[in-house]
């Protein structure tokens, strides 16, 4: 099969066209023949060098696909060859075949193309683990979304604003924050404006219940001025670093529950269990067109080096895909 491999950390010429056999698939496996590949700010992280593969995931970037299962492991009950799925993978997204675990797989939803299925998984499995069991977001609340005209951002802003909670979102330009106002946020313009402040101002001084935050850095003192009493602040992203110093006196006051987590690493049973979760409740919001994820661009698997240097201009509304 055709696949991108990181031919070495660095710059997106790094990632190469290669031949490879295809995948093993392990009796509770499917074999995908992807169609389509969704394109994450991770892949970058793990082309840097700075985001490995956990143990036993291939060293194929790529974190989704949509596509149709050729083979099926013995143990497989749920699909069959021909089932058209899109998946959260651990890796192996950027290839023409990626073996995926049963559990990991979700029907297309109906009335959506592969290239719209392609770039659901990673923000959607993402976004409900964090913001709604993680923080558990309720109907009413206020929550915070930081970066929301990422992939992230814009499934987050969507999927609070269907569960009847009221969203924030900052964003770097007026026409991010245009695009997040469309999707039903209230936008903070980052870099003109205090977002503190900002908050304060758009909240009559209450703050906000939840923030989805995927700065870190010097965000993270700034994040808990923001939050009302018994407010949750979950970190899933440390664009802005890793290390901070804060004021403990400012997370007693507001009994205030810092948080985080990571989606990659965790087990096959774990991401079933968000999945179900998803169909459940999600999918149908996604039939019905409440809720879609929005592709800005989209390239042939053999251009991902110009795939990742457009989500890198920082230009990207939404989510880049690959097609094979
Ligand atoms: N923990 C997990 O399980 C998990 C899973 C998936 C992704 N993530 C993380 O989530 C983040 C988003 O991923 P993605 O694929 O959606 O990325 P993406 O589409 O590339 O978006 C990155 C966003 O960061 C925003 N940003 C940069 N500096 C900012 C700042 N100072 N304040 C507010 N926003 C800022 C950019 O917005 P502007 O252009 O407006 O600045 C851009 O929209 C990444 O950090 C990624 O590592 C975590």
């Amino acid at each position: 099969m055709r696949c991108i491999a990181i031919s070495t950390p660095g710059s997106p010429g790094v990632l190469r066209l290669e031949e490879r056999p295809l995948p093993d698939v392990g009796p509770s496996d499917v074999l995908v023949r992807v169609e389509a590949a969704g394109v994450n700010r991770p892949d970058i992280m793990q082309r840097l060098g700075r985001y490995a593969p956990p143990p036993g995931a291939s060293d194929v970037p790529g974190l989704e696909v949509a596509g149709t299962i050729e083979r099926i492991g013995p143990e497989v009950r749920r699909w069959q060859p021909g089932d058209r799925v899109c998946a959260l993978v651990a890796g192996g997204g950027y290839a023409e075949y990626c073996a995926v675990p049963e559990p990991q797989c979700l029907p297309i939803p109906s009335g959506l193309d592969r290239l719209h299925a392609a770039a659901i998984p990673e923000t959607f499995f993402t976004v409900w683990t964090n913001l709604f069991q993680r923080a558990a977001l309720r109907e009413g609340e206020r929550v915070l979304i930081h970066g929301g005209t990422s992939g992230i951002g814009t499934t987050a802003i969507q999927l609070a604003w269907a569960f009847g909670a009221t969203a924030l979102a900052t964003a770097g330009s007026d026409e991010k924050c245009a695009a997040c106002e469309r999707l039903g946020a209230r936008a903070i313009n980052y870099r003109t404006t205090d977002f503190v402040q900002a908050v304060r101002a758009l909240t009559d001084g209450q703050g906000v219940n939840v923030i989805l935050d995927i700065i870190g850095g010097d965000y993270l003192g700034r994040n808990i001025e923001c939050l009302a009493k018994d407010g949750r602040l979950v970190q899933i992203g440390l664009q802005g670093g890793s290390k901070a110093e804060i004021n403990l006196t400012a997370l007693m006051q507001r009994r205030a529950t810092l948080t985080g987590s990571t989606l990659r690493p965790r087990s096959v049973e774990e991401k079933g269990a968000i999945g179900r979760d998803l169909e459940a409740h999600v999918w149908p919001l996604l039939a019905a067109g409440t809720v879609k994820p929005l592709v800005h661009s989209i390239f042939p698997l053999e251009r991902a080096a110009d795939a990742h240097r457009t989500l890198e201009s920082g230009a990207v509304i939404g989510k880049v895909v690959l097609t094979t």
